[in-house]
């Protein structure tokens, strides 16, 4: 722990995540949606990596049985082959996370390009009549170190976690007053803070009037900073700190780098007061 805590804090490869980022953040937009999970709702990254991971990891298992090489074999080329897509959707995720984030996840990315070498090679070595067996386990074992990594980024640092759920469980259950319905203006955004410090974001269209959570599910971001684009129903707001778009009357996530919703909250309008509770 001491030691990732000392890489969060390592400048000497800023010039060289910037760099990368520069180039993963001229990919289109609708590229990088896709990899980010928008319309899935969930980020793709994790999903993707169970494909390389399990096959590794059954080809691990095979290479110790008799009979099994040819089917471990294969499995590896599977590993292999199909650690591309999942790469893509990391970096990409990588491309948007906090400085901190992005030293750990440089090294996690660097550890798991190592390993998909020494798997590489082990197919190499396979294809010659050799065992290659060395190869792949010292590749399992690198690719380890990597996913321990990758665990501290998502865990102990919620890298690509929804940012909003710690919110939500605070918002009232019960209906709970944010002002009147006159104080707020006609299509522009309103910010509200609930008790227990949860801002909500207000959206008024006539007499109806949608509330979203204000901070990003993607990094906190302030959403009642952002600008709204778009007019109506279709009418979005987009975090000033990354650009996640959410649809202000539903909060869909139009574009990422957010996967989730930005969660909209119960509203009520009694008595010209209006009120809003969990969902
Ligand atoms: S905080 Fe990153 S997009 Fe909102």
């Amino acid at each position: 722990m001491q030691l990732l805590n000392r890489l969060e804090k390592n400048r000497s490869f800023d010039g060289v995540i910037e760099k990368v980022q520069s180039v993963i953040v001229s990919a289109p937009e609708r590229v990088r949606d896709v990899l980010h999970g928008v319309g899935l709702g969930h980020p793709l990254h994790p999903v993707l990596v169970q494909l390389p991971v399990g096959a590794f990891m059954s080809a691990a298992v095979l290479d110790l049985l008799p009979g099994q090489r040819r089917a471990a074999t294969t499995l590896i080329a599977v590993g292999t082959a199909t650690v591309a897509p999942a790469a893509a959707a990391g970096w990409t995720d990588w491309s948007q996370m906090t400085k901190d984030k992005q030293r750990v996840g440089l090294v996690h990315a660097t550890a798991n390009v190592v390993a998909v070498g020494l798997y590489a090679a082990s197919l190499v070595a396979r294809s010659r009549g050799r065992s290659g067996r060395v190869l792949s386990y010292a590749g399992l074992s690198v690719a380890g170190m990597g996913a321990y990594l990758g665990g501290h980024l998502s865990y102990a640092r919620a890298g690509g976690m929804n940012q909003a759920a710690p919110d939500l469980n605070r918002v009232p259950a019960e209906w709970t007053s944010v002002g009147s319905l006159a104080s707020l203006p006609e299509g522009k955004p309103a910010v509200r803070t609930l008790p227990d410090d949860v801002p909500v974001l207000l959206w008024r269209q006539g007499d109806e009037v949608t509330a979203m959570l204000e901070r990003c599910g993607h990094e906190t971001g302030p959403l009642g900073e952002g600008e709204v684009v778009g007019q109506g129903r279709d009418a979005c707001v987009v975090c000033p700190w990354h650009g996640s778009t959410f649809r202000l009357r539903d909060g869909v996530a139009v574009h990422g780098p957010a996967a989730n919703d930005q969660p909209l909250l119960r509203v009520r309008v009694e008595a010209g007061q209006v009120e809003v509770a969990q969902p």
